[in-house]
């Protein structure tokens, strides 16, 4: 069997709008209901964990403004995602929650606190997805000039997860006795000081919140770099990566093997997720036919593509020529992303990129049953852990993938038909 999610690639923000199947998504994607709709989707077909984006800025690199994304509303606005966390983790029993928080920008003891809450609140299923975000302009808006360069904000990621974990194991797990007879509530010498005091980061601890269900909620990682993978080896329960096809996909996940072998960890303790954007139909025929169109209008959407890499790179693409191939630089922003892009692009103009420009491991065209073998037998050859569908969130494809695709899975008996633990983790390690 494999895992799955589902990465809510906007976070809380708008999903879809002005599109055919959009709903009333321009007015409701700030309200709850079509998240828990979709969690309730999610769980019933066998989802490991929902995982929600975040990022804290307005981009405006593309043309030096924020005319291109506010118009489109291209990942902006977007509201806080903890914020919805709970409201999803009282409206689900087995699904998973994983919220996205930047290192860079949190501070340790607040997101500790924030996140073994949250892991109670929703009785050991949340999660979090460490990022080091990778902006100028996010890091402006929490007071820094310009944003850590990109090695450093690893190193100081890692320190940072180390006091994180330190304050959420400050309580040991039966520090709380609740003894009426001797009116003892609490046994403080279960409690222990953080006296945490690194490079970076210094926290005196302990944390107020008592020993979370899963004691440390559970950590996501997205990072494709040197420093990012180095730093999932240490830290990552799950990590989600979006490889290009099958040979690199089992690159990766050999490569993450080693590194976990070579730290010490059994390979087995980190699932790894490929990320994937099936499009599906009643028949092949229909299928391949909304692919063509999908790829059609990004062909007409260049501009996206360019917002889309200004954001991720620092860079602004509105000063490239479309009809040209990319010019080489630097950037100190997504670093594998870019270097990702760069590979792909094999001389191929900006123009004729935005046909092409995605993020899936692999191309996934056809009925709920054609897709579901050929998961199957791509898992079983790569060796992975599962794949994360990147799917945009409205009603329609919540619908495709969790009563279309999820039961074909299911009965070909490679993904779960009911949950058989109560955390996320213990689920994410049952196979
Ligand atoms: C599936 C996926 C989800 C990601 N989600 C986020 C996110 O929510 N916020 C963010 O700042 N970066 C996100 N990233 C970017 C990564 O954290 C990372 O910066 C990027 O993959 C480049 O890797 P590097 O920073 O190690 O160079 C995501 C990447 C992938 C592949």
């Amino acid at each position: 069997m494999f895992h799955m999610g589902w990465f809510v690639g906007y976070g809380f923000g708008v999903q879809s709008w002005n599109q055919t199947w959009s709903g009333a998504g321009g007015v409701e994607w700030y309200k709850p209901d079509l998240y828990i709709d979709m969690a309730h989707a999610m769980e019933r077909s066998g989802f490991d964990y929902m995982m929600i984006e975040d990022s804290s800025c307005i981009p405006d690199i593309f043309g030096g403004s924020m005319e291109s994304v506010l118009r489109n509303a291209h990942g902006a606005p977007k509201h806080d995602p903890m914020a919805l966390a709970p409201i999803l983790a009282v409206n689900t029993k087995h699904l998973g929650i994983v919220v996205t928080a930047a290192t860079s920008f949190y501070p340790p003891y607040l997101l500790a606190r924030l996140s073994a809450t949250l892991d109670h609140l929703s009785e050991g299923r949340f999660g979090v997805n460490l990022v080091t975000a990778s902006s100028d302009r996010a890091a402006q808006n929490y007071g820094l000039d310009k944003h850590y360069e990109h090695d450093l904000r690893y190193e100081m990621a890692d320190e940072w997860a180390e006091l994180v974990v330190k304050l959420w194991d400050s309580w040991e797990p039966d520090a709380v006795v609740l003894d009426e007879k001797s009116g003892v509530f609490a046994d403080h010498t279960k409690v222990h000081y953080a006296n945490f005091e690194g490079k970076y980061y210094k926290s005196r601890g302990p944390l107020q919140v008592i020993a979370s269900p899963q004691r440390r909620p559970v950590i996501c990682q997205a990072g494709g770099s040197e420093a990012g993978k180095a730093f999932a080896t240490r830290w990552a329960d799950t990590v989600v990566a979006a490889a290009r096809g099958v040979d690199h996909m089992k690159q990766a996940r050999a490569d993450m093997t080693a590194r976990l072998l070579a730290a010490g960890r059994d390979p087995n303790s980190c699932k790894m997720l490929f990320l994937i954007m099936p499009v599906l139909g009643e028949t092949k025929d229909e299928a391949m036919e909304k692919r063509r169109r999908i790829v059609e209008a990004r062909k007409q959407d260049v501009e996206f593509m360019l917002q889309t890499m200004s954001y991720a790179s620092g860079q602004d693409f509105s000063k490239y020529d479309v009809d040209k191939p990319l010019p080489e630089f630097d950037t100190n922003g997504h670093r594998s992303t870019i270097a990702d892009f760069a590979r792909s692009a094999n001389g191929k103009t900006l123009r004729e990129m935005a046909a092409f420009r995605t993020m899936e491991s692999i191309e996934l065209v056809g009925t709920p049953d054609s897709v579901a073998a050929e998961m199957s037998e791509v898992m079983q050859e790569v060796g992975g852990d599962g794949f994360l569908i990147g799917n945009a969130v409205e009603r329609r494809q919540i619908a495709e993938i969790c009563d279309g695709l999820m039961p074909a899975l299911q009965r070909r008996g490679v993904v779960r038909t009911e949950y058989a633990h109560k955390t996320l983790r213990e689920n994410l390690l049952a196979f």
